[in-house]
């Protein structure tokens, strides 16, 4: 039996706002095979980012259960979870926050190998000149110049994606990885990343983008306000989505020769809900019982989750 990379189970992070907690996560369950590949789909709040640190130990939760590399990060020692994180890479949605801003770029990719794999300072910074150099950083007034000064906003992200991959990491966490690249740039991030799963790395990519998930994941977890909508293999959710929110992100995706839809949603900022359906709001479709209860995430396909009463 192939072990899970990642297990994630009964989920909640909330934050305090104001006076109140609220939920960026609610009770979401998933797991992945070491190996496999998986996306965390959904729009601007929908939590990814959030299910992203949290499942690296980097925010607590209230709530439920972590295992990453078999280890439960939320009940082990401090160096444990050091030592577990370290096996990671995490490309993170701010490069601005993942770099030093006063290291050279080179410095900044030797960095991970210094500390986690024990190399010298030598042997460190020549791997990370071949690693930027696979990203696309190659110009030595660049390499040489501090993070701070030197780098735009796209080189920053790729010079992330170095310092993430540089270590050979067990699993990945690639949250909105190529946000900051133009169209030219985007396919090279994923043919990277793709090399590493190929490698037998896991992969986590956060993106609001289904074409890209079906691209680069075989798997997706659509996500809205916290909850999980609709999970499925990647490329049968592009091609036959069930839930009536995922079917809105589709519309909402420019595609080749496709008009894009105006979104036959309820408009209007959607209402944070406790009670019944999240999706109660924006959806076109809505039965009274949708008001009182939460609809459970049941199986409809092999494989193929989804929730709501109408389906
Ligand atoms: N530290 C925090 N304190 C309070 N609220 C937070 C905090 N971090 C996240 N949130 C809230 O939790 C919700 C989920 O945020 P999260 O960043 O996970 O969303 P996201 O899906 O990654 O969005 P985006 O696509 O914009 O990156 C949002 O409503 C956000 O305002
Ligand atoms: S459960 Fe009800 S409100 Fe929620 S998506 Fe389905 S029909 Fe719409
Ligand atoms: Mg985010």
């Amino acid at each position: 039996m192939r072990q899970n990379a990642l297990e994630v189970s009964e989920l909640w992070v909330s934050f305090e706002k104001g006076s109140k907690a609220f939920h960026a996560l609610r009770g979401i369950s998933f797991s992945l095979e070491k190996g496999q590949t998986l996306s965390l789909v959904g729009e601007s709040g929908s939590g990814k980012t959030t299910a992203t640190r949290a499942s690296l130990g980097l925010i607590a939760p209230t709530k439920g259960k972590v295992t990453l590399l078999g280890v439960d990060i939320n009940n082990c020692s401090k160096d444990k979870l050091i030592e577990t994180r370290r096996r990671c890479g995490y490309i993170s949605q701010n490069p601005y926050d993942s770099i030093p801003p006063t290291l050279t770029t080179l410095d900044a990719v030797a960095e991970p190998l210094v500390i986690c794999k024990g190399l010298n300072k030598k042997t460190a910074r020549e791997r990370a000149k071949e690693m930027l150099s696979v990203c696309g950083i190659v110009d030595e007034v660049v390499l040489n110049g501090r993070v701070k000064f030197s780098l735009s906003g796209g080189q920053k992200q790729r010079v992330a994606l170095a310092r993430a991959l540089v270590t050979d990491p067990e699993i990945i966490f690639a949250d909105e990885p190529t946000s900051m690249q133009d169209a030219s740039n985007r396919g090279d991030i994923l043919d990277i990343l793709q090399e590493y799963v190929k490698k037998g790395s896991s992969l986590v990519l956060t993106t609001h983008d289904l074409y890209l998930a079906a691209a680069a994941t075989e798997h997706s977890i659509i996500l809205f306000h916290g909850k999980i909508m609709e999970a499925g293999p990647s490329k049968e959710i592009l091609k036959k989505p069930l839930h009536f929110y995922t079917k809105a992100l589709l519309d909402a995706l420019p595609g080749l020769g496709k008009k894009i839809k105006k979104p036959s949603l309820k408009q209007g900022e959607p209402e944070y809900r406790l009670s019944g359906c999240p999706f109660l709001t924006r959806c076109p479709r809505g039965i009274d019982k949708c008001s009182k209860t939460c609809p459970p995430i049941k199986e409809v396909s092999p494989g193929h989750f989804v929730a709501c009463w109408l389906l």
